[in-house]
């Protein structure tokens, strides 16, 4: 890079700065970007501003003047060099590091984002998944990093991958969630035991199939992850499922956009009082979005939801429509990959995301898994480490 790649324009009040190519650089920054004097200074990332060993900051914004301007600034290279008023402060910004930041993308032509849109990390599937299923193998995700870190972005990817020929020995699902974090305990314990002793006698034990259902809606915050992990399953049938509830709620909005809205708008209620030392309740949307839209999570269970209370009267029909088609289209085989697991094979879901469920069962034969939660962020922690530290 040379110093003519970039330059910088004041405005008249020394409130913007605007970082654009010099004239002849070919590289691409998509456009002049803006930047005010109050942002940069903020985001200073000099030694007096952040510490250097850890990165945070040292400052308040009652540290900075309130009328703060900009008297010069200069591109030299990939450096900034900006020079702020009232208290005439010279600070260094990295290039590069602006460009990777900026915020002033509200550039004429850009489409607005529709409510419900995902980040670029993330791709929604439906059955088709089940041709090229997220799968790898335990000893291989253990013992080297890159196939760790693929198995990693598969997660956030599809908010589902599965691990093949692990151990087949009790609390083996506690190596999988230490490879990139920690158990979540809850009422249920460090892990919760999924068993049933296949009888055809016995109707209390035919292992009825569930309906796919993200878990433990009536916590807040939800369980973000689940690892599910098979030690026995020798019975016919059981297979798992899973479903994006991403893509099914994107096929909700495309079938009727009232819908998505009335399930994103509202809040449903959930609850759990199993027994007498418990009694767990949230209030939270079906569909959940952050302020600009994003899609942020799915909370869909039959079995937990409680009385809605929250939805106007003249609306709630309406919302039933709604609940019903997202349940169809979470029925909907189109939307569902389906697996069994081996024992030592286990999978991990996303649990804000992707719905799971049981098929029925029958016949001779056990089934035995072992379950347990944990938390989204540190996966991503670690994920985003690995790629920032290759
Ligand atoms: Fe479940």
């Amino acid at each position: 890079m040379t110093s003519t790649e970039y330059c910088a324009h004041i405005s008249d009040d020394g409130c913007i700065l605007t970082l654009q190519q010099a004239a002849g650089n070919t590289a691409t920054v998509g456009g002049p970007l803006r930047f005010h004097a109050i942002w940069l200074r903020d985001n200073a990332r000099d030694a007096s501003t952040r510490s250097p060993e850890n990165g945070q900051r040292l400052i308040t914004l009652k540290d900075l003047p309130k009328h703060l301007s900009i008297s010069q600034g200069q591109c030299h290279g990939e450096t900034l060099h900006v020079t702020f008023q009232p208290d005439n402060v010279h600070i260094d910004f990295d290039v590069p590091w602006l460009l990777q930041h900026a915020y002033d993308t509200a550039i004429a032509g850009t489409p607005a984002r529709a409510r419900g849109w995902t980040c670029d990390t993330c791709e929604t599937w439906d059955a088709g998944l089940g041709q090229q299923l997220p799968d790898n193998d335990f000893s291989a995700v253990m013992q080297c990093r890159s196939t760790r870190q693929d198995w990693l972005q598969q997660v956030q990817r599809y908010g589902f991958a599965r691990l093949s020929n692990g151990p087949v020995e009790e609390e083996a699902l506690f190596q999988v969630v230490a490879l990139f974090g920690f158990v979540r305990e809850t009422n249920y314990g460090r892990l919760f035991n999924v068993r049933t002793e296949v009888n055809p006698t016995n109707l209390a034990f035919t292992g009825l199939g569930l309906q796919a259902h993200t878990d433990n809606p009536y916590r807040d915050p939800v369980p973000t992850l689940q690892v599910l992990y098979c030690l026995e399953n020798s019975a016919t049938g059981g297979e798992n499922m899973v479903v994006d509830g991403f893509r099914a709620v994107e096929r909700l909005r495309a079938e009727n956009s009232r819908w998505f809205d009335v399930l994103s708008r509202y809040c449903a209620n959930f609850e759990y009082a199993g027994d007498p030392s418990v009694s767990l309740q949230s209030r939270c949307p079906m569909i959940e979005l952050s302020p600009d839209g994003e899609l942020r999570a799915v909370r869909f269970n039959n079995r937990s939801a409680a009385a809605i209370t929250d939805v106007p009267f003249d609306e709630m029909e309406f919302y039933y429509d709604a609940y019903r088609r997202l349940g169809e289209l979470v029925d909907d085989p189109a939307m569902q990959v389906t697996f069994k697991l081996s024992p030592g094979d286990c999978f991990i879901v996303d649990n804000t995301r992707v719905l799971h469920a049981r098929k029925g069962y029958s016949g001779q034969g056990s089934r035995w898994l072992q379950g347990c939660y944990a938390d989204k962020d540190g996966l991503y922690s670690t994920l985003r480490a690995m790629q920032q530290h290759p």
